[in-house]
């Protein structure tokens, strides 16, 4: 117990931390070109808050929380997702008062008691983005074309974009019937989760991944055959503006996502070689979840995606990921003298922008060339008793094996100007 980390989670290790920090640049860049500002919000907050949001016949909501009492008889959840968090925040500090849109990002992780598998974790992380405040079509173009952008700038291939609308209160009901006329009789062949849905939220029976209830639904009425006016002509505009920048997709009217707040649009990316859980990322709009959460009625839509199954997906696809060098310049000092002297000159170095090291271990020469090699150390600064008392260093370029002498009172110019 004491040296396992709980199930579901994961240490991210230096040499793996490179790849996040990568992800992290990559992330920042898109949204300062897309026009995002980040938001930071608390990892935990007021369970009702994922109750109401979320939606209470979620599989997220009904048994993927990590609720708990804190010491003041409060019910916490640690959030599941960050959707219903930044619409607690876009109301608590009225940012609906400021010009709309309001547009936030995030990167950070969410906590599900899910079932562990490969790409399914009970701490995972999310890269997501919010838009408040406009029911334009185009934002949906733009929302989902900015996914897809980022997925393009880590290089993933095969990716799969599927969307769907999933109506509004207006043709949903509509569809409920409809749907419900069509599975009634058909109950005692769908699981049970599927039976108790029939009355809380059928539409969610579309989703079901068991065999035997994808059977009784196909052919059941879809989402896109009830549209009504409305969300029909945005679903239209959607696929238009989409068409325009050349982003292909596939209509999926079998996708109805796994939260209940998605009005309109709904999309969902899948890889192809990732295993059971492909969907790499997934949003859609929420035209009434800011009222739901006690704002003035205000159009949002969003996506988020999750970091572990890219990162995954990038390397079943070879994606190298480039990692920066963290060492540029070893100081090797041999004796006392020279390791005083060596530990200015470091401090200078550090002080001037340089990555440098020295050795902590006092080894012997070979032992710290060994050590400078596995740091990938540019240089290596090696300084002696003989090298003292010439008043030189020796240099060695580690790229060529190429050895320099330098004088001391030249060296730190010297360094500064290596690349
Ligand atoms: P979601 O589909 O629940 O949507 O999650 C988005 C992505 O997070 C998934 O596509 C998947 O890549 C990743 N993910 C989810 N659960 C796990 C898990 N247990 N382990 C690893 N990765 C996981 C949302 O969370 C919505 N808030 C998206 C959104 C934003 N809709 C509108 N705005």
């Amino acid at each position: 117990m004491l040296t396992t980390g709980p199930k579901g989670t994961n240490d991210i290790l230096p040499g793996q931390v490179e790849k996040w920090h990568f992800l992290e640049k990559i992330i920042k860049e898109i949204c300062r070109e897309y026009g995002y500002a980040e938001i930071r919000t608390p990892i935990f907050e007021h369970t009702e808050l994922f109750l109401r949001g979320v939606g209470d016949t979620t599989d997220v909501v009904e048994k993927e929380m990590y609720t708990f009492q804190d010491k003041g008889k409060r019910s916490l959840t640690l959030r599941p997702e960050m959707t219903a968090s930044a619409v607690r925040a876009f109301v608590e500090h009225k940012l609906y008062a400021q010009p709309l849109p309001i547009k936030v990002y995030y990167e950070g992780p969410m906590f599900r008691y899910a079932n562990v598998q490969a790409g399914r974790y009970r701490q995972f992380h999310q890269f997501g983005v919010e838009v408040f405040g406009s029911d334009d079509p185009v934002v949906d173009a733009e929302v989902i074309s900015m996914a897809m952008d980022f997925y393009n700038r880590l290089g993933l291939r095969d990716l799969e974009l599927h969307i769907n609308s999933v109506g509004c209160p207006v043709c949903r009901p509509k569809h409920r019937e409809e749907l419900r006329k069509f599975l009634a009789g058909k109950l005692d062949r769908l699981c049970a989760l599927c039976r108790s849905r029939y009355d809380r939220n059928p539409m969610r029976i579309l989703d079901c991944k068991e065999e035997a209830c994808r059977l009784v639904s196909e052919g059941a009425p879809t989402t896109l055959s009830c549209l009504c006016d409305d969300c029909r002509e945005h679903f239209e505009k959607v696929k238009n503006y989409l068409d325009a920048i050349g982003i292909e997709y596939i209509i999926d009217d079998r996708l109805v996502r796994g939260l209940d707040y998605y009005t309109k649009t709904a999309f969902e990316i899948m890889a192809a070689d990732i295993g059971a859980q492909s969907s790499i990322g997934g949003g859609g709009r929420y035209n009434g979840l800011i009222e739901q959460v006690g704002g003035p009625p205000t159009p949002g839509i969003g996506f988020a995606l999750g970091l572990e199954r890219i990162l995954a997906t990038m390397e079943r696809q070879g994606i190298e990921i480039p990692v920066e060098n963290r060492c540029d310049i070893y100081l090797a000092p041999l004796g006392e003298e020279a390791k005083l002297k060596s530990f200015r000159i470091l401090d200078i170095l550090r002080r001037s922008g340089l990555a440098a090291e020295i050795d902590n271990l006092n080894r012997s020469l070979k032992a710290q060339m060994k050590f400078a090699n596995r740091l990938k150390a540019k240089y290596v600064v090696i300084l002696g008793e003989n090298e003292l008392n010439r008043g030189i260093a020796a240099v060695r370029n580690m790229a060529d094996g190429q050895q320099e002498e330098i004088a001391l009172d030249e060296l730190i110019n010297y360094l500064k100007k290596i690349d």
